[in-house]
């Protein structure tokens, strides 16, 4: 199968709801469809797509709408690899567990002052396949890593194209500060 054949049902399915559809309907809609071709079986992705990288998560684009309204994401998780406690840039994103099992922690945003930001975290769950949720600002806070002992592998649809984010680095007093991270695609 070539590799723009890889998600097409997926992405017809994602084109009528996302250009159809009052916005603030969408994300929910968009978990349906993510979770239904899972279980139906009509969601592949090409092997080379699914390869974790040394180093770190990869990420690489699947699809990218050509009027700009969403993207849809293929991430692979080595053992052990994970993200930093990180926004969306106001951006919303569903997120699918297609291989493995994912922890993720959502965060609460308490207050913020001089740079200084505080989180409650507010759960923690691991994903296995078929696992879905939304992320919608300003609710966007959270932590993703491999719970598994293999690669596992999430798809990620997004309101746009997230080129970059923000990263939230601990302090010693418990609080964390906020730091620019621009994001690329994986081309290997
Ligand atoms: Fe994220």
């Amino acid at each position: 199968m070539k590799q723009e054949q890889h998600g097409e049902a997926v992405t017809t399915r994602l084109d009528a709801l996302i250009h159809g559809q009052p916005s603030e309907r969408v994300p929910e809609l968009v978990k349906a469809v993510l979770i239904d071709s899972l279980q139906q079986g009509t969601l592949t992705l090409p092997k080379a797509m699914c390869m974790p990288v040394e180093g770190s998560y990869a990420r690489r684009l699947l699809h990218r709408d050509p009027s700009g309204q969403y993207t849809v994401v293929v991430m692979t998780w080595g053992p052990g690899q994970k993200t930093a406690l990180h926004d969306h840039a106001g951006i919303w994103c569903v997120e699918c567990v297609v291989d493995g099992n994912m922890e993720v922690a959502q965060y609460d945003l308490t207050s913020e002052d001089n740079g200084h930001f505080h989180f409650e975290q507010r759960s923690r769950v691991v994903a296995g396949r078929g696992s879905a949720g939304c992320l919608i600002p300003p609710f966007e806070y959270h932590t993703l890593g491999n719970a598994a002992e293999t690669p596992s592998v999430t798809l990620h649809v997004y309101g746009g194209e997230m080129d970059h984010c923000h990263v939230f680095e601990p302090l010693e007093d418990g609080s964390y500060r906020r730091v620019r991270k621009d994001l690329a695609y994986c081309n290997s």
